[in-house]
């Protein structure tokens, strides 16, 4: 395997890397940082070839570590060994991964998604935590949804946080973004139900009727959906609260709205 051996953290492509924590960083580039052997063949598997390819000296003969290199060097990219107080700076764990990737950003255009190819897809309004958002990405690949759609002013889905919290799903799920105006115009040429979730829903989840390709519409974390975007659903739904909690985390209330929705159309 071909890779260059790094020491120092004044390095210019590791100082680079590990600016990839910063939003603006990412935006600039286009890149995005994976850590871990199995996010990073996750994403080699799925024929994302990574820019930068670092590992520690104790992983470089592993199997996987030497097919990712083989996938990086072949698309151009560079792959480092490094030593492990460089991982504990790019990864900011004390505890770090062997294995990091950094890898380029995809968004799908709004007009590239095709609704009948799955029978349900997630659209999210202004969700600001990454751990929501990267657990939502998950959970919208193990139940087979088409994909996420961020409305609105949301967090990054390539942060460090959402991309660990996807666990891989980031590189399986297409994730698109739209203003609330552009979402609206798109809504309305949606084939089958659109499905908002809402506290005040005089509707339960069980009983709503979803058509196939069903898009869920879910709420921010601490305003919920605004009216505009509640209005514009075929329907408004809620999962009953049966206890002192006023609302669930929203992750948990997408996978609980995912799952009715699949196991129903499926
Ligand atoms: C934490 S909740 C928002 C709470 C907010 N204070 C409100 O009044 O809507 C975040 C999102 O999760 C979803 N959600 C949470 N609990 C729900 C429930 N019981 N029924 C339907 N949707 C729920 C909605 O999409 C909501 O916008």
């Amino acid at each position: 395997m071909s890779s260059r051996t790094i020491t120092s953290l004044g390095n210019p492509t590791v100082k680079a890397v590990r600016a990839l924590h910063m939003r603006k960083e990412r935006e600039e580039t286009g890149l995005f940082l994976a850590e871990g052997l199995k996010i990073v063949t996750e994403a080699v598997e799925l024929g994302h070839a990574p820019r930068y390819l670092l590992h520690g000296p104790d992983a470089a003969e592993h199997p996987l570590t030497r097919a990712a290199a083989a996938m990086t060097l072949a698309h151009g990219g560079e792959v480092l060994e490094v030593n492990r107080d460089i991982l504990e700076k790019v990864s900011r764990k004390e505890n770090p991964q062997a294995v990091v990737g950094v890898f380029r950003q995809t968004f799908t255009p709004l007009s590239d998604i095709e609704p009948g190819s799955a029978p349900c897809w997630v659209a999210l309004e202004a969700v600001r935590d990454p751990g929501n958002l990267g657990t939502i990405i998950r959970t919208a690949d193990a139940a087979g949804c088409g994909g996420v759609i961020l409305v609105g002013d949301c967090c990054d889905p390539y942060s460090v946080e959402g991309v660990r919290a996807t666990m891989g799903s980031i590189f399986a799920v297409p994730v698109a973004r739209a203003t609330v105006e552009e979402f609206l115009a798109w809504r309305r040429d949606w084939p089958g139900s659109v499905v908002g979730t809402l506290l005040t829903a005089s509707v339960n989840q069980h009983s709503a009727d979803y058509r196939a390709p069903t898009l869920i519409l879910m709420g921010n974390e601490a305003q919920g959906l605004p009216p505009e975007l509640a209005e514009a659903c075929d329907v408004n739904v809620k999962i009953p609260m049966r206890g002192r909690a006023d609302s669930l985390n929203l992750s948990v209330a997408t996978g609980i709205m995912i799952y009715a929705v699949t196991d129903r159309l499926l």
